[in-house]
């Protein structure tokens, strides 16, 4: 299941973040108010995977809440929206299949219309594929918004206890630019459906989601830093998608790593699918605790399935 495609991922130049911004929906479901659905309790949802509580979306849309994570990443980033020339958004969940939600975000945001813009589907993997498609794809006088959106509530089965206790929506966003800084990645590909796939509602073998994520982990990590040519331990921060505390404990432990380096918000948003990682390094920006210099992996893995890591320098 767990297999590494090349080619090996080591670029130059690479990409500086120059802002960040997140969204989520008003409603906030928590573990008790499950308990009213499905025969779930709090306790449970807790042990086995970390989540309180996680954002349902009512009223929004995986467009306004990308929209809102965009406009405070380009608001944080100080940069003149016109200067945009690539728009990369990874959804698994678009309110529809086209115009595509980066088109529509292009016209929300009164962007520019000489660039290009599309979305991306590498489930949960999928900003740090668009992260490592922009460093790929940007003009030297480039800036890129990369985002990551999701309505998963509208794919739930919410009569199915399994799934239903485990995903939320969300949305974040980062803006970045070409810089003469170190940008290493590694990802992986490999189609299988049986572990999870994403028809009319998320089916998932949870248990074989779990193997192949606490494998994923690791092996990126280390991919990255040894290309990087940093030992894990030099690393400040990993930003991890945020599917279960136990899978990031597991991969912390394998790694030797101290837990408390594991940046973690998925109590309050549960998995979040391509807006897990943006929404998780948004937090850690604004809450102070990724600061610039600092050494830092992102790492996605899901449905595919597919997992990625970017080393970067915030
Ligand atoms: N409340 C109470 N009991 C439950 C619930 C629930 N919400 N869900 C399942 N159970 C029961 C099961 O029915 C089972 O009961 P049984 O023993 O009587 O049959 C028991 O709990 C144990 O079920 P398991 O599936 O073995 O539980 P496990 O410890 O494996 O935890 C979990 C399940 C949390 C889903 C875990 O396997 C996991 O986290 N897997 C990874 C999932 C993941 O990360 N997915 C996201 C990545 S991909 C993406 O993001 C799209």
């Amino acid at each position: 299941m767990e297999k590494t495609m090349g080619p090996a991922g080591v670029s130059a130049p690479g990409i500086r973040i120059l802002g960040t911004g997140s969204a989520a929906p008003a409603q906030i479901v928590s573990n008790d108010d499950l308990t009213r659905i499905v025969d779930t309790n709090d306790e449970w949802i807790r042990s086995r995977t970390g989540i309180c509580e996680r954002r349902i979306a009512t009223v929004e849309t995986t467009r306004s809440l990308a929209r809102a994570a965009a406009r405070a990443a380009l608001a944080s980033s100080a940069i003149d929206p016109a200067r945009i020339s690539l728009l990369l958004c990874a959804t698994v969940t678009p309110d529809q299949a086209s115009p595509s939600l980066a088109c529509f975000l292009q016209r929300d945001l009164g962007l520019r219309e000489q660039m290009l813009a599309f979305d991306l589907n590498a489930a949960c993997s999928g900003f740090i594929y668009a992260l490592i498609c922009a460093q790929r794809l940007l003009d030297p006088e480039g800036i890129a918004l990369v985002v990551g959106s999701e309505t998963l509530s509208r794919r739930t089965d919410f009569t199915d206890r399994n799934t239903c206790v485990l995903f939320g929506d969300g949305a974040g966003a980062a803006v970045l630019e070409p810089a003469p800084v170190p940008f290493f990645w590694s990802a992986t590909a490999c189609g299988d459906d049986d572990a999870l796939s994403i028809r009319e509602h998320i089916r998932m073998d949870g248990q074989a989601v779990f193997r192949f994520a606490t494998k994923a982990l690791a092996a990126r990590i280390r991919e990255v830093t040894e290309k990087a040519g940093r030992a894990v331990a030099e690393i400040d921060l990993f930003v991890c998608h945020q599917a279960n505390r136990r899978i990031i404990t597991h991969a912390a432990r394998q790694l030797a790593v101290p837990l408390e380096r594991f940046f973690m918000n998925l109590a309050t948003y549960g998995n979040t699918s391509a807006a897990s990682v943006p929404l998780a390094l948004d937090e850690a920006v604004t809450g102070g605790r990724l600061k610039r210099g600092q050494r830092v992996v992102l790492v996605g893995f899901g449905g595919g399935l597919t997992s990625g890591a970017v080393y970067l320098e915030y």
